[in-house]
């Protein structure tokens, strides 16, 4: 029950999560380019594409502890399924979610507006494309992952 119920939120999270990603992306990088002011909008859409990294993390946390396809036995290592959820899925995201919190902290320390807008857009970026390979999308084989 608790175990379909987040694996369902952390499922359907993975959207909001990526469509918040892009939408600071794009922006850091077109304000940057026009060499725009940073104003408290622009932090504010970095730190909630932030905090939704954060709730993933949450709900992943939760996952890891109840999932039948988090195992540590002799065996795991050689199983795609087990690995992939046990070691690298885990792996992946944590040092996205990283790479996402330091930028945002870091973007906010820079001199100039322009240099916020390019550390925040340089940061995403790689944590972004980390998040999209380490989704267990449905067309990647025996991960058994859904669109939702
Ligand atoms: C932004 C980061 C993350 C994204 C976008 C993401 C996305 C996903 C997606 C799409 C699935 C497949 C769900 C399904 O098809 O039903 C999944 C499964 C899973 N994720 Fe994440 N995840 C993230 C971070 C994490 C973290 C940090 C952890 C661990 C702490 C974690 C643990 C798990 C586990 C254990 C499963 C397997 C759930 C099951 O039993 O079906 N995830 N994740």
């Amino acid at each position: 029950m608790l175990y379909t119920i987040i694996q369902h939120a952390h499922s359907g999270w993975r959207w909001v999560v990526l469509i918040l990603l892009v939408w600071a992306i794009v922006s850091a990088f077109g304000k940057w380019r026009s060499g725009a002011s940073f104003t408290e909008a622009d932090r504010k859409r970095a730190f909630f594409a932030m905090t939704a990294t954060h709730l993933q993390l949450l709900f992943g946390l939760v996952l890891y502890f109840i999932s039948p396809y988090v195992k540590f036995a002799d065996d795991t290592m050689k199983d795609p399924l087990l690995r992939f959820y046990t070691v690298e899925h885990i792996f992946i995201m944590a040092l996205a979610i990283f790479v996402i919190s330091g930028g945002y902290r870091r973007s906010l320390g820079r001199a100039t507006d322009t240099a916020k807008f390019k550390t925040q857009f340089y940061y995403f970026l790689i944590g972004l494309l980390l998040i999209l390979a380490g989704i267990p999308w449905p067309f990647r084989e025996g991960l058994s992952g859904a669109w939702f």
